[in-house]
């Protein structure tokens, strides 16, 4: 353990714990532009990444806490998803628990109640391990700062995306907004594997209310898991390269963020969504999440630029779902363009408008 995830534990555990009560956090959704794929234990990157904060794919949860009246020397919590009881969400919440103990250890002395809600349709193919590890990870900081008011802004933020990134990796990107770069880069100053931090320089103007409309292409359960993709990243033939190439767009797109060079933004991009998925296809075993009407998209955006000169762009994660980013001075050109021609290709029409977001809001 290094110094910095000493700071991180919690030193005095003798407060005072007889508190009871609820927090409840909104936190968004990320998108990568410099895509994470391949970690080390614990969740450390093996590149740097950087994504834009969403707004209106959120994840909303209640965290209720009470002080354990019987002893008892495991965690004590039930899970409601939409209303719901749901004990199969148990395993993934008691592993995040475990893995976070040693830093706030008095989640064994409660009992707590999970409510969560997405704003997203659960089966719409959006991760929502991002937002949903954020948000629980906020409520938890929220309990700490109860115990402890001393702790100051910047801690409670940077911890409780270190808590984050222990639940889902690029759940430390959706604290705060409104671009968050992730994992050690020399080009960016306080960058850490541990957690996230905001781009640390001025953004250029053309990215303000930056869109992103997702089009649900395929609504469901992915093949893959992150989980599983990550790990096939350990013998990858091409991993090496990969991490380098990923380190070396964080340092092109951080110069692009700051001079606003659309053309350059677009290049980057488009590379890394397919970078990824050409990592996934040569994995081993491989493995293929884009689906035909994905492709179709792509080309029919790549048409779109070459015949009007806009500035509309695709990424993905790690789906088949397409991520339509423009900046906002096109959005009444590109929205009719996406009426028009894509969501012909998304499953019974669905998509979702978001933009760039401020980050995550305590309610
Ligand atoms: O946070 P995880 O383990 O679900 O990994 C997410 C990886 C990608 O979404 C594909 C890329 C990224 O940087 O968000």
């Amino acid at each position: 353990m290094n110094l910095i995830e000493e700071k991180f534990i919690l030193q005095n555990n003798n407060f005072d714990k007889n508190i009871e009560g609820s927090f409840t956090w909104r936190t968004p959704s990320n998108i990568a532009l410099v895509k994470y794929w391949g970690k080390q234990e614990p969740q450390i990157p093996e590149n740097a990444s950087i994504s834009f904060t969403l707004d209106a794919c959120f994840t909303l949860t209640t965290l209720e806490y009470k002080l354990k009246e019987h002893e008892e020397s495991g965690f004590n919590f039930e899970v409601f998803f939409e209303g719901e009881k749901k004990d199969e969400f148990k395993p993934k919440i008691e592993t995040f628990f475990k893995r976070i103990e040693h830093y706030v250890p008095f989640l064994k002395e409660y009992e707590f109640v999970i409510k969560s809600r997405n704003s997203f349709p659960h089966s719409s193919g959006i991760a929502s391990s991002a937002s949903g590890m954020s948000a629980l990870a906020l409520c938890v900081m929220s309990i700490e700062k109860k115990l402890n008011p001393e702790i100051t802004s910047d801690y409670f933020y940077k911890k409780a995306s270190f808590l984050a990134r222990l639940g889902s990796g690029s759940a430390c990107r959706s604290i705060e907004g409104a671009l968050i770069v992730w994992g050690n880069h020399s080009e960016i100053v306080g960058s850490s594997n541990l957690f996230g931090v905001k781009f640390p320089y001025k953004i250029h103007e053309n990215f303000k209310n930056y869109h992103d409309t997702i089009l649900l292409v395929d609504e469901g359960e992915k093949q893959v898991s992150s989980t599983v993709g990550h790990k096939l990243m350990h013998k990858h033939p091409f991993a090496k390269q990969r991490f380098l190439q990923a380190n070396e767009n964080i340092s092109k797109i951080a110069e692009v963020l700051k001079n606003g060079n659309l053309k350059e933004f677009i290049a980057i991009v488009e590379s890394e969504a397919l970078s990824l998925h050409a990592m996934m296809m040569t994995s081993k075993p491989y493995f293929l999440l884009m689906k035909p009407n994905t492709l179709k998209i792509i080309n029919k955006i790549w048409e779109f630029r070459a015949a009007t000169n806009s500035n509309i762009c695709f990424t993905l994660d790690a789906g088949a779902n397409v991520h339509v980013l423009f900046p906002e001075n096109e959005k009444e050109i590109v929205n009719n363009f996406i009426i028009s021609e894509l969501i012909q290709y998304c499953q019974e029409k669905h998509y979702i408008c978001d933009r760039i977001g401020l980050g995550a809001k305590e309610l």
